[in-house]
């Protein structure tokens, strides 16, 4: 058996379904933006492997700094021990992180960082004796993870379905069209525990992006009435919007922040949940029922830390803060472009990330438009994972003007074909 049948012996990949995909991508290597494939043709990963990879791939200064923390400590239990990588990280990323953050809770995937957010808002109004705080504020088309929490406070639809009838219940809020506001009428203020939004780019649920003072106006309604505001920024965080953090585009601040992908660079798992003083105070108790009963296994991973530490130290360098410029420039450029195409539909951009709809008769998340984008793309060497019929760019910092040329005009001939 060769490795792809052996694959389809043995695995069950993510969001696959195996009867209709028969052909996986056997990838033997990855450098800088391309991927290659075990017959030697080359890929642009143009979405960043599911937006994780913020430097391009197998970069040599992340790789180091993992291979000399292995040699040094692996692995340790994070209950009752600590290291230097986790401290030099809080210590570094805590100043760049919008808001106030003071205290910063370590698990390994964006989920995980979810679920640790609205785990400690819950139980913050719990420690705090006002029980009936309890409700959860959430946006409808969010996307916030696979684990039930995340689930449940993200858009209910084909992701979820299976689930329904175990997720908790969520007031969901529309985000308002340009000229419209916040339609808030009938929430029970005084019964809201926390509000947790995707800032500016609702990503999974097709690549929505909201305008800066949208997301500005929901904050400070939530801070008017006291709920605490949980900024999913595991995909918008580390440049993706143009800023270091989506949350940077505006005055108001949350007072919870989750994080994971771009952290490390896209080399390692690991997320971080960022909270106020005022949350971790709510916990800090004689009384041991009041603590955050919540861990994982490889909470705070020493090689994790590494390549986090290392991938902050490329992001802060004048020509990876550049390049997010020149990428955040280019697609405003090319979206003027796509306006004038035929089949495009809503051409838009926030900082590295530029999407559009494409004509479908289906035009949900299982479009046919999807296979078919994603096979011509291969083809053209680019490596692309529509939404449905939302066809989208993330790329890596590393792009340049020349790469992401090429890419404008791939998806300049898709916006003028008939899929
Ligand atoms: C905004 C957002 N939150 C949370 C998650 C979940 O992250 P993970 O896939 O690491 O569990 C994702 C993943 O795509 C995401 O885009």
């Amino acid at each position: 058996m060769n490795m792809l049948e052996k694959d389809q012996r043995y695995i069950w990949h993510p969001y696959t379904q195996h009867k209709t995909v028969k052909e996986l991508l056997p990838i033997a290597r990855a450098k800088g933006l391309y991927l290659f494939d075990e017959h030697g043709n080359k890929y642009m990963d143009v979405i960043s492997s599911w937006w994780t990879n913020i430097h391009g791939h197998s970069h040599p200064f992340i790789a180091e700094s993992i291979y000399q923390q292995a040699l040094t400590l692996e692995h340790v239990i994070f209950a009752g021990c600590t290291h230097q990588p986790a401290v030099s990280l809080a210590e570094q990323l805590m100043p760049l992180l919008p808001g106030n953050m003071q205290k910063l809770f370590y698990s390994d995937n964006g989920s995980t960082a979810i679920e640790v957010g609205l785990k400690m808002a819950i139980q913050y109004w719990k420690n705090k004796g006002e029980l009936k705080r309890n409700k959860i504020l959430a946006l409808h088309q969010s996307y916030h993870g696979d684990t039930f929490g995340a689930m449940s406070v993200s858009e209910r639809g084909v992701f979820t379905w299976a689930f329904e009838n175990h997720l908790f219940d969520v007031i969901f809020l529309d985000t308002p069209k340009e000229n419209e506001t916040w339609n808030v009428a009938g929430i029970p203020w005084d019964e809201v525990a926390c509000c947790i939004y995707e800032p500016l780019v609702q990503g999974a649920g097709g690549m929505k992006m909201y305008d800066a003072l949208h997301l500005d106006d929901l904050i400070a309604s939530c801070k008017k009435n006291e709920i605490l505001c949980i900024a999913d920024e595991v995909m918008t965080g580390f440049g993706r919007t143009g800023k270091l953090f989506a949350s940077d585009h505006v005055p108001s601040k949350p007072d919870i922040i989750c994080l994971s992908k771009g952290l490390t660079g896209g080399s390692l798992p690991l997320a971080i949940t960022a909270c106020s003083e005022k949350i971790y105070n709510a916990f800090f108790s004689q009384d041991l029922h009041l603590t955050f009963f919540h861990g994982h296994s490889f909470t705070a991973n020493p090689l994790g830390c590494a390549a986090a530490l290392a991938s902050l130290a490329l992001l802060q360098k004048e020509e990876c803060l550049q390049s997010i410029q020149d990428i955040t420039a280019g697609n405003r450029k090319f979206v003027e472009v796509l306006k004038e195409k035929k089949n495009i539909i809503n051409p838009r951009s926030t900082g590295t990330i530029l999407a559009f709809e494409l004509h479908s008769n289906d035009n949900m998340y299982l479009s046919k438009v999807r296979e078919e984008t994603m096979k011509l793309a291969l083809s053209n060497g680019i490596f692309l994972r529509p939404l449905g019929n939302t066809v989208y760019i993330m790329p890596p910092y590393c792009i340049t003007a020349e790469e992401c040329n090429t890419v404008y005009s791939f998806l300049e001939k898709i916006a003028v074909k008939d899929l």
